[in-house]
Formats: structure tokens, sequence, C-alpha cells
């Protein structure tokens, strides 16, 4: 098999080689003078059983990874991976005339008929995938989050969600080792009043982990931190599987009193210390 990165999803396409006992393709990616990406897959591909992996987290991603899906048209079969399946967010018409930005992106992908299957990781809500046209399975990295506090050794960690979006992933990463975990409830006291507080589990002196999908602006987990610190918590731990970390989210994360931040290689950047590379070559190799 072949695997061949998109521009911006190098790192992890190389992990991901090495896990299955080969190497990433090289490819070449320029831009032209006016901003446009240029893409070309060096190796021979025709017949070949290939995989390109790129996260679609700014619009270069989905460029590059439609470019790819064209330059691999004479491939025996085509999986794509998408580690982070970015506009998920917007997953149907909120108001209207408003594009179903999701559906939009997977109609592009699933275009020609070139794509067999796809891999996507935590998509943001799953219903999304009913838009592609092909097979497409969404790979859960929350063990692997678990299993990294796990090995930390942080003391007596509870795991804390910051809204109730979060709490099967809270559940996820907490229960296979047996530590606590919460979700952050909004309560309204009166009119002008809101009160924000773990719902059950007292972290007054405790190790807080606080896990969420996406970090984006970091405010959700900015007011989080914040929140858990009045509260009493002891260390703040912020870990997310796709951490976009857009605009000065890590300072506002840092600011907060968190005292580290973790994110999985779904999205490079310095804070990917879990990487899903075995996680996907594993379902690749099934
Ligand atoms: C929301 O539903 C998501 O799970 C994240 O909590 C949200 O996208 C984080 O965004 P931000 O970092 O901008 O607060």
């Amino acid at each position: 098999m072949k695997i061949i990165p998109g521009v911006t999803t190098q790192v992890l396409a190389a992990r991901i080689a090495t896990e299955l006992g080969t190497r990433a393709s090289l490819c070449e990616f320029k831009r032209f003078p006016d901003g446009e990406l240029y893409t070309r897959v060096v190796d021979e591909i025709k017949g070949e059983e290939v995989t390109i992996v790129q996260s679609l987290m700014a619009d270069t991603g989905l460029i590059s990874l439609l470019q790819l899906i064209d330059a691999v048209e004479e491939a025996h079969k085509t999986t794509v991976v998408i580690p982070y399946l970015g506009y998920a967010r917007q997953d149907k018409r909120f108001k209207p005339g408003e594009a179903i930005s999701s559906r939009a992106i997977a109609r592009g992908i699933s275009f020609a008929g070139i794509v067999d299957r796809i891999y996507v990781v935590n998509v943001h809500n799953p219903a999304v995938l009913r838009y592609f046209d092909v097979d497409a399975k969404d790979l859960n990295a929350a063990p692997l989050i678990g299993d990294y506090i796990a090995q930390r050794a942080i003391q007596d960690p509870v795991i804390i969600g910051p809204d109730e979006g979060a709490r099967e992933l809270a559940k996820e990463v907490a229960e296979p080792h047996g530590f606590d975990f919460d979700v952050l409830e909004k309560k309204r006291i009166s009119g002008d009043q809101v009160q924000i507080k773990p719902k059950e589990v007292s972290v007054a002196g405790k190790n807080v982990v606080i896990v969420d999908d996406i970090i984006s602006t970091g405010g959700t987990i900015a007011e989080a931190a914040a929140l858990l610190k009045a509260h009493d918590a002891n260390d703040i731990y912020v870990t997310c599987i796709h951490g976009l970390f857009a605009q000065n989210a890590t300072l506002r994360i840092l600011n907060a009193g968190v005292k580290e931040i973790i994110a999985t290689d779904t999205i490079q950047s310095i804070f990917s210390e879990i990487s899903v590379a075995k996680m996907i070559a594993d379902e690749l190799s099934t």
C-alpha cells in the first residue's frame, strides 16, 4: 500500500507509513505566484492500492486533498484518511440560505467515484458521515488519551468535559482506567447570574484533566479552566483530539491557569504528544 501525504499532514502520514513498514510516497507541493496550490505525486501509483492522508483544518487542506484524489485516479483502490474532518460543525442548515458545509465537502471528496473508502477520527458529529457516497468510518482516539494520562502517572486525575457534549468523550477516556469523570454544568441562578460547576464530582484539591474533541479559539477551555481553579482544583491539564489553536488560543488557555496542553497529531502542533498513527495503521491493515 502506498501512503500519500497531503501538504499539511505529512508527519502523521509518515508515522502511519512507518507503522505499516513502508515509507510515505514523495509528493511535490508548491504555490504559484497567485497563491494557487500545485500538487504532484512523484511515485508511480498506476494499479496500486493507495491511502491519502490529509486533515481538513483550513481550506488548503481541502484543496490538497482534492488534488491528491485527482492525481491518483489510476490507482487500483483509493482510501482517504481525514484525521480531522473540518467543517463538521456546520452539519445542518441553521439559517435559510446557508451551505451545509460538511455535505458540500463530502460531495466534493466523493466526486468522480475515485475514492473507495474513508476514515476520519472523532468527527464532531458522526451523522455527517452519511453525506459521503462511500463507506466512511469514525475511529475513536479517546482510549489513546486515557492511556496517555495513565502513563503520565498524574495522581488521581478527575476527567472533566467542558460541557454535556463532551460527556461521552470524558467517559471513554476515564472508564478504562477507573478515573472519576464529570462534565461542567451551566445553571441560571437569576436573570443575570449563571453558575458553572462540575455536575457531581468535587474537584477541590484534585488534579483535573479537561478533555474536549476540538480546541479552536480556546474560549471553551479557558472558561472551564478558570472555573475549575475557582473550585480549588489542583493542577489542570488540557487534552483534546483535534488542536486547531486558532488565533490566541494557546495564551488564553495558559493564562487561565492550565499547566499543560496535550493534543493528538490529527493536526500537527507543538502539543501533539499523542499519535493516532498506530490506530489508523491497524485499521488500514485489517
Ligand atoms: C463544541 O461543540 C466543541 O466540542 C468544542 O468545545 C468547541 O469547538 C471548542 O471551540 P473553542 O476552542 O473555540 O471554544
